[in-house]
């Protein structure tokens, strides 16, 4: 523990909370543009924060201070050791000096001219285990040395190193590259903040079922989730269309990916797992059944109810079962989450009821389709449980028999409003998905449509608001694969992360066109100046390509 940082009292530090300077962006591209007349682009509303998602706390001032092209990290508390703060450190170092100050104007002069030249990270805990509700707050201070007297430099402090991994993405927010004096520069310094989420679950849904994606194109969907501070990858690994994954207990069961080309092995998904937990993301796995399964088939045609008819899995066997906890114990070994999804949407059950031996086991055992449903889902819940597990449900579960679900089941809604209301009235947790809003693959959902979309729309009792834990934006991937995945993924996915993440009352005031969408096209030009190919705001569908020339910052 250090003990030489000074914490910003809070309540004075949020009655000064003011929002009125800004960053002065110079983009000398922008004002070539304008002086050409190429088109007509504002300047950038220096009434606005250009933070994404908004911190939930903070004040700034009106000093420019220049940062040290050799920027170095200082550490201190029991967790600032960590390799995942100084491989942190180093991924952002990257991106705040991308551009070369070899020849500028500060260097010449000397260290000395530098304001900002050392980082302190200071980590309380050195628990690096990362769990739904991990200590994702932190605070951070840039300021110059002779500022307030004590605080130099830019400081974070945090209680785990996932918390300083977010204020590590506040300050590279913080940090712009001057085309004039080629240095890096934070505005409006001195930066007092203290942040910390709203909702513990901010998820991301990438279906690798539909369409196979690459382990790196895996890897930098999760990058670019750190760059907005969403903590949860919703892999939906599997589904009727293909199983891309290893399973050693089942080793056929992979016959069902597309090709033999389009497979993960064991050893993939950890490393998926591995670098997502690097970035302070969670990996939650999905093996969604029984509705969602046709392709478990290919290596095993016993769980099919015929080969006929082949979804959902067949019911009346207990072969279906021993497969998924043999699916379900490979899994543990991979996947630390504590959330499981077990799916459970969509379940036709015609195969059922048309298949003669199923059909006769529903009779001995007394059974309705909707009983054997039941049945499935409440049996796979156990396997989940037992093996340590928290099971989530698609909302359909919950919608036909609630009040036999365990109760410690997470819903996940999906096909519209009021669900989430509802299962917290029953005392279950929530998670929000709501696909008028966050299903991404509608690309017809404008961006102003995700960001008004609010998890506790109609939960007025703060028990009942505890229990939604957030919520998720969706990539089904029918019509996603490699080619265009991230351009459908953002910069909506951001509209959602900041939802989740900042304060309720700062994201409803006033109209969105003034004060959220500028900041918004500031963040989507931020992605793709990183890398990330995050297509137009604006677009009337979403990823489609600009409609003519103009600034990225007016798109
Ligand atoms: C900067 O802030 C200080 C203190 O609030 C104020 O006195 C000063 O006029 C400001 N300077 C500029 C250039 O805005
Ligand atoms: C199938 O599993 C159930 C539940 O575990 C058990 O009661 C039943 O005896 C098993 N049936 C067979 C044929 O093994
Ligand atoms: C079958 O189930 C129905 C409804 O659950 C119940 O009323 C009936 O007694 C059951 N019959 C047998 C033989 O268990
Ligand atoms: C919000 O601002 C935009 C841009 O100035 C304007 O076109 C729109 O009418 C405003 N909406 C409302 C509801 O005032």
């Amino acid at each position: 523990m250090t003990t030489d940082f000074t914490k910003p009292n809070p309540s004075s530090l949020s009655s000064v909370i003011c929002i009125y300077t800004v960053f002065i962006i110079s983009i000398s591209a922008l004002v070539d543009a304008r002086t050409l007349g190429l088109n007509s682009i504002s300047e950038l509303d220096d009434s606005l924060v250009y933070l994404w998602p908004l911190p939930s706390e903070f004040t700034s001032g009106n000093k420019t201070l220049a940062v040290d092209p050799d920027l170095s990290l200082s550490v201190g508390g029991e967790g600032g050791g960590s390799a995942i703060v100084s491989e942190a450190f180093e991924r952002y170092r990257a991106i705040i000096f991308k551009q070369s100050s070899w020849f500028s104007k500060l260097k010449l002069r000397g260290n000395s001219a530098y304001d900002i030249s050392k980082l302190k990270i200071i980590v309380h805990s050195d628990d690096e285990e990362i769990q739904l509700g991990t200590d994702e707050s932190y605070s951070l201070v840039v300021a110059k040395s002779d500022d307030r007297s004590i605080i130099g430099d830019a400081t974070i402090e945090a209680n785990s190193v996932f918390g300083a991994l977010r204020g590590l993405e506040t300050f590279s927010q913080l940090c712009a590259y001057d085309y004039v004096t080629k240095t890096v520069q934070v505005y409006k310094a001195p930066w007092y903040i203290r942040d910390r989420p709203r909702f513990a679950y901010r998820g991301l849904l990438l279906d690798t079922s539909r369409h196979f994606l690459p382990i790196d194109v895996i890897k930098q969907i999760i990058e670019s989730m750190s760059y907005a501070k969403l903590n949860v990858l919703h892999w939906h690994i599997i589904d009727e269309e293909s199983f891309p994954l290893e399973i050693p207990s089942y080793p056929n069961l992979w016959s069902g990916a597309y090709t033999k080309w389009e497979r993960y092995t064991i050893e993939d998904a950890q490393e998926i797992v591995n670098f997502a937990k690097m970035r302070g993301i969670n990996v939650m796995a999905e093996v969604d059944v029984p509705g969602h399964a046709e392709s478990w088939g290919a290596g095993y045609p016993d769980l099919w109810p015929s080969s006929s008819c082949r979804e959902p899995l067949d019911v009346a066997k207990n072969f279906t079962f021993d497969v998924i906890s043999g699916i379900l114990s490979d899994m543990r070994k991979i996947f630390p989450f504590e959330l499981f999804h077990l799916g459970g949407d969509e379940v036709h059950t015609d195969c059922w009821t048309s298949t003669p031996h199923v059909q006769q086991w529903l009779q001995d055992h007394n059974m309705t389709a909707k009983d054997a449903y039941q049945y499935f889902v409440l049996r796979a819940q156990e396997i989940a449980i037992s093996k340590n597990w928290t099971p989530v449900n698609w909302e359909e579960t919950f919608n036909a028999f609630a009040s036999k679900l365990n109760q410690q089941t997470v819903v996940h809604n999906w096909l519209g409003g009021g669900v989430c209301p509802k299962a917290v009235a029953k005392g279950f947790r929530c998670i929000f998905s709501n696909q008028g809003f966050w299903y991404l693959d509608h690309l017809d959902v404008p961006w102003e449509r995700v960001y008004t979309a609010e998890p506790l729309e109609g939960i007025n009792d703060v028990s009942g608001q505890q229990l939604v834990i957030g919520g998720e934006v969706c990539m089904w991937a029918e019509t996603a694969d490699a080619s265009n995945v991230q351009q459908t993924i953002w910069p909506r996915a951001a509209a959602a992360a900041e939802r989740l993440w900042s304060k309720r009352e700062d994201l409803s005031a006033g109209n969105i066109t003034i004060t959220v969408l500028p900041r918004f096209q500031y963040f989507r030009c931020l992605l793709t100046r990183r890398g990330v190919p995050a297509a137009p705001a604006t677009n009337k569908y979403a990823r489609s390509p600009p409609s003519g020339p103009g600034s990225c910052y007016a798109q």
